[in-house]
């Protein structure tokens, strides 16, 4: 119902998406194309044979869906778990509508609890791990198989834990001011517009107070 026609659509990446794609394919005749956040995304979308353009070539888009790591009910949220923050955020800027797809685990009072992923230019990890230390974080060098993660960008990710975010807009524009961090995982300046959350009561419809 929140996909409109005849448009191009921003689709985003991560467990819940990849749902969400199973059941765009089922209505693929109604979008013009899609533009993807992330190699995984492209891929499942290529797959259901949507069309997948680059954002440079698809202008504004009518609306963005993706999920959340941790979400409030002002719809500020954490995203990353996937390290797919940074195309996630420039396809969600880019796109009139954010539309966030949870379940209710992911409702939280305050953010923080899930380790905030900060993509950072490789040269800078350990600069910006000592400056994250400064705003009263624990940033941890995210690894796997003893290799540092590397983004579809080519840089690596830092989740800060013991955060308790009190001020998220405050808090991913003061992250964003450290020299090498790409972007940081706080989606609270363009937040979500509307989150449709499942419960076990059935799917609820959060929107943002303007
Ligand atoms: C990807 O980097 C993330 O931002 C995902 O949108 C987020 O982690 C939600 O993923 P799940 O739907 O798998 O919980």
């Amino acid at each position: 119902a929140y996909v409109p026609i005849d448009t191009i659509i921003g689709v985003g990446s991560g467990s819940t998406v990849n749902l969400f794609i199973v059941e765009l394919a089922k209505i693929s005749h109604r979008i013009k194309a899609a533009v993807s956040s992330s190699d995984a995304s492209t891929a499942l979308l290529r797959q259901a044979n949507i069309e997948v353009m680059t954002l440079n070539d698809a202008g504004m888009l009518s609306v963005y869906i993706d999920g959340a790591d941790e979400i409030t009910r002002h719809l500020a949220m954490i995203k990353g778990g996937g390290a797919a923050l940074t195309r996630e955020k420039i396809v969600a800027a880019a796109s009139d509508k954010f539309i966030c797809i949870a379940d209710d685990s992911k409702l939280v009072g305050v953010l923080g609890k899930f380790p905030l992923p900060v993509e950072v230019i490789p040269m800078s990890r350990s600069y910006v791990a000592r400056e994250l230390v400064k705003l009263g974080g624990a940033p941890e060098w995210r690894m796997l198989d003893g290799k540092g993660v590397i983004t579809d960008n080519g840089n690596w990710i830092l989740d800060v834990h013991n955060l308790a975010i009190a001020d998220p807009i405050g808090l991913e524009s003061a992250i964003n001011q450290i020299a090498g961090v790409v972007t940081n995982g706080l989606f609270a300046r363009r937040g979500a517009d509307i989150l449709l959350l499942a419960t076990s009561d059935g799917v609820k419809t959060l929107t943002r107070s303007p």
